[in-house]
């Protein structure tokens, strides 16, 4: 296996938590390299599930380095606790599993707070974030204001930094919006103790990992987020605030781009969305109560119920056109067993005019209708089948029908959350 990547195909939660797992047999290392503990990623092992924000989601197999890279937003008392979780439960994690780059930037209280000031201060012009300070932190990355995991490991180095970042974020905390300002000497000695507890992970990970690549070892890069929340490529404002695809990798974990060999999108059979912002395919009526709760659609990080609705074959052809998909990895396809007829947006329109492909404005977006195709539902579990000749010829034609409008080789499915729930379809893992 060559070093390769996975994305999110659609708005996020499609079921890379549980496809990183499973390919991450197959690698030597599996590396973060943007978003923060604005994700959640599931992983379900027998009885057991595990819900990775932070934590890259190969930590589960034995021998596998998981790797947090520079790009990441990196939240040290939600890393921490997640570390703390995971120890409690019996997975090993130590210094020689888990590494943390020193270029990552820190999520102070502060970020936390503004996200949550500026999300009230935008009313219903909101986005719906997260609420875990990811839009702040990579503001003052950009800006230049923002302090680093390494700055963590010095207090001559992290004390004036905090002290700059403070200073301003208090001004706008307690003057603008008439809140509690932060303390500066309670946060210096409390980051300055997370920064202990991490210094055993941290370091030049971005050099490990082209090291390892020379030295033959397979890498696998686990994107966060989807797709369409990209902040260059996705339904602006309605986004997060990092490149979520492959095009996130080679800033944010130090990699070079042409070496990356294969990239799998993964987007579930049907389409959701946390928060707010355009959905094309969303059903407000008895369809979309339905996949929620055959899907058991809530937010794996905030809890959050998702909106549903169904396939969007002219955005996910997009998001894989974008990031160069090799292969489509369908995943929840058992979800659908539970309706009689399935819907897939085939494509858009406006006033009346078909569109070719997807229109890059979110006015644009706002305003389309979709063109839909109905398919007659298979109607029986699926979550038994293994192999692709096992399959009713009805689910056969609709993944068919899915990987005709996209035009990208739907390369495995899933059918159900566990490891094993697996169909290959050209990618073996
Ligand atoms: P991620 O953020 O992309 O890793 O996805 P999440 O973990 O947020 O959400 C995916 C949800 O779907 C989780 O609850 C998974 O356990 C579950 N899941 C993953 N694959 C499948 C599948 O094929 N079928 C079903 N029914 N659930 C799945
Ligand atoms: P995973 O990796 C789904 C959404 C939020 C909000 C927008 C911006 O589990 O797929 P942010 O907190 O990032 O500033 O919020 O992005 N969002 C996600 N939606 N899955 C995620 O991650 C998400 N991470 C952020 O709901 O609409
Ligand atoms: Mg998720």
């Amino acid at each position: 296996m060559p070093s390769e990547c996975v994305f999110g195909a659609q708005w996020g939660d499609e079921g890379k938590g549980k496809i990183i797992d499973r390919l991450a047999v197959g690698a030597d290392y599996v590396v973060r390299y943007q978003g923060g503990a604005n994700a959640g990623h599931t992983v379900v092992v027998g009885d057991e599930k595990f819900v990775l924000h932070l934590i890259p989601s190969g930590i589960l197999h034995p021998g596998k380095v998981n790797v947090v890279g520079n790009g990441v937003a990196l939240d040290p008392q939600a890393l921490l606790s997640e570390l703390d979780g995971l120890l409690e439960r019996g997975v090993k994690v130590n210094g020689d599993n888990l590494r943390i780059s020193a270029s990552a930037h820190v999520i102070f209280d502060h970020h936390r707070v503004m996200d949550s000031l500026s999300e009230k201060w935008k009313g219903d012009g909101r986005i719906g974030t997260t609420g875990r300070g990811i839009g702040p932190c990579y503001s003052d990355k950009a800006a230049r204001t923002g302090v680093r995991i390494g700055d963590l490991l010095e207090a001559e180095r992290l004390a004036p930094r905090l002290k700059a970042a403070l200073a301003e974020k208090n001004a706008w905390i307690v003057d603008l919006h008439k809140q509690a300002g932060i303390d500066f000497d309670e946060q210096l000695e409390r980051f300055l103790a997370l920064g202990e507890r991490l210094r055993p992970f941290v370091g030049d990970v971005g050099g490990e990992i082209r090291r390892a690549h020379k030295a033959g070892k397979t890498i696998l890069f686990e994107g966060a987020q989807g797709a369409l929340l990209d902040i260059d490529h996705g339904t602006y404002p309605y986004v997060t605030s990092s490149n979520t695809g492959t095009a996130g990798i080679a800033a944010g974990a130090g990699f070079p781009a042409n070496q990356i060999g294969g990239a799998y999108g993964i987007a579930k059979a049907y389409c959701t969305r946390v928060g707010e912002g355009p959905f094309p395919t969303e059903d407000h009526g008895d369809g979309g109560y339905k996949l929620r709760k055959e899907g058991n659609e809530y937010g794996a990080t905030t809890g959050r119920p998702r909106r549903c609705g169904w396939f969007d074959a002219t955005a996910t052809q997009f998001t894989c056109e974008i990031n160069g998909a090799t292969g489509l990895i369908v995943t929840n396809l058992d979800v659908l067993s539970a309706f009689d007829t399935l819907r897939i947006g085939v494509s858009y329109s406006s006033n009346g005019v078909n569109l070719d492909g997807y229109p890059a404005g979110l006015i644009d977006l706002e305003e389309i209708e979709v063109e839909y195709e109905d398919h007659e539902g298979w109607g029986e579990d699926i979550t038994m089948v293994r192999k692709w000749e096992d399959l009713p010829a009805k689910a056969k034609a609709y993944v068919e029908r899915l990987e005709e409008l996209v035009g990208t080789p739907i390369v495995m499915l899933s059918v159900g959350p566990e490891r094993d729930q697996i169909i290959p379809r050209g990618l073996e893992a």
